[in-house]
């Protein structure tokens, strides 16, 4: 027999959410997560099984809702108002969280024997299913396979979280914290929402500042905090793309969702990850990171006692990450960015002829209120000549605002 998906896409834009809780330790992080949503501007429902409700209560989760909780499948107060087939329309989108091993077991049988499993039958509307048990069990074939069939019928499953259980076992069936099934749900909503401009294409950033080590240490590098490259590895991948962002430096910024992060130190580590990424294939390739345009000739291997009344260090040019990648990938579209603190124009079309790229953003980082550290920046835009475009200004706002901006003009180009 032929399975056919029987969860098909709800209509964007998301606000219904129902939020599924089952029975499991972890029920008690579902209540976080229903004041999430509700503060990230969502409208929330919630059906608790019998299981969930041994964990918390009912009334938690209404208080917290302002919406009474849905657990009974022939609840004849409930079918007056709003029924199992009302609830299941409402839906834009459902969350089990957590998804108990019985309940896996359950939705993946198709089976209808409460509240929760019968929703998830008449539901339109895309369901998340985000698994939460002791180790050992979510290593059971039995589990695995149930959450396999899960996945071929068109369930949206959330990988567990590592670490220490509740029972003192450690390993792989935590349900993730609130704020990280947060982040799944609006990158899952704005996906919905959101035209898919970069889809099918495998996108490279490097972002943050590198480290030149001095002796162990000491280092030398810049105010370069990652910002602007996470906020565009984020509208990268709300605009569809597969989105592997290259962090120098010592950057503590959270990996934004659905993103691979690698972490490097040098100039050269970057180079090094940067024609690895280009090697296992790149289409656009965005160059946000501050390299050191110099590092020491060589490191010491001990601290440096400071025994002397002046020292000097012998620098050497680090490689150009940005324009060899260009020089040795032409086919990949590359964007650079400019840190400019005056002439910004005639600098910016230097580096653009200079390094070969397709497209440079240039900012002015003389300004305290954009470029370094900000969490705003305002740019210029300039076009490689076969283009023929005029460039684009990209006024004063938010790094998230201006990277979503600049997705579009890397995929007008492109097109
Ligand atoms: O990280 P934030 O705090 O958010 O700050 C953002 C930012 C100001 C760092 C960012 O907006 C920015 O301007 N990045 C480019 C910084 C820079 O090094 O510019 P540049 O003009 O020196 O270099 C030109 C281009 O060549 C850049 O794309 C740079 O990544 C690249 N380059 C430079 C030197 C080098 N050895 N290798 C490179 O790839």
């Amino acid at each position: 027999m032929i399975f056919t998906p029987v969860n098909k896409p709800a209509k964007p834009p998301i606000k219904n959410v129902i939020l599924a809780i089952t029975g499991g330790i972890a029920a008690y992080k579902s209540a976080f997560l229903a004041r999430l949503l509700i503060k990230s501007g969502f409208k929330v429902r919630v059906i608790m099984t019998e299981g969930a409700q041994a964990f918390v209560t009912p009334l938690t989760l209404q208080a917290l809702t302002g919406n009474e909780v849905h657990t009974e499948l022939l609840d004849e107060s409930a079918e007056t108002g709003m029924g199992h087939i009302e609830l299941a329309k409402w839906a834009d989108l459902m969350v089990i969280a957590p998804a108990s091993a019985n309940t896996l077991a359950r939705l993946a049988m198709g089976m209808a024997d409460d509240l929760l499993a019968t929703v998830c039958l008449a539901t339109a509307a895309p369901v998340m299913v985000v698994p939460a048990m002791n180790q050992q069990m979510w290593a059971h074939p039995a589990v695995q396979l149930n959450t396999q069939t899960l996945g071929d019928l068109g369930y949206t499953l959330i990988e567990p979280a590592r670490g220490e259980q509740a029972c003192g076992d450690v390993g792989a069936g935590r349900l993730p914290e609130p704020e990280v099934l947060l982040e799944q749900v609006l990158h899952f909503a704005t996906r919905q929402s959101q035209p898919q401009i970069l889809a099918g294409k495998q996108v490279t950033i490097t972002a943050g500042p590198t480290i030149e080590a001095i002796d162990p240490v000491r280092y030398l590098s810049n105010h370069s905090t990652g910002k602007m490259g996470f906020a565009l590895a984020r509208a990268c991948r709300d605009a569809g793309a597969e989105v592997t962002l290259i962090v120098g430096g010592k950057v503590n910024l959270p990996t934004p969702f659905g993103v691979t992060r690698e972490e490097v130190l040098s100039a050269n580590d970057m180079l090094q990850a940067a024609t690895e990424s280009a090697e296992s294939g790149c289409d656009i390739f965005i160059a946000t990171a501050a390299v050191a345009d110099y590092r020491t000739r060589d490191a010491a291997p001990q601290k440096i006692k400071k025994t002397q009344e002046s020292m000097t260090l012998e620098l050497v040019k680090n490689p150009d990450i940005l324009a060899t990648i260009s020089q040795e990938y032409p086919e990949i579209f590359m964007v650079g960015f400019a840190a400019e603190t005056q002439d910004v124009e005639k600098y910016a079309r230097s580096k653009l002829a200079a390094k070969q790229l397709d497209m440079i953003a240039c900012n002015d980082v003389s300004r305290s209120d954009i470029g370094f550290a900000s969490d705003d920046n305002a740019m210029t835009v300039f076009f490689a000549n076969q283009y023929k475009k005029q460039p684009v200004p990209l006024e004063k706002a938010s790094k998230d605002n201006i990277a979503q901006r600049l997705v579009t003009l890397i995929s007008d180009t492109l097109s």
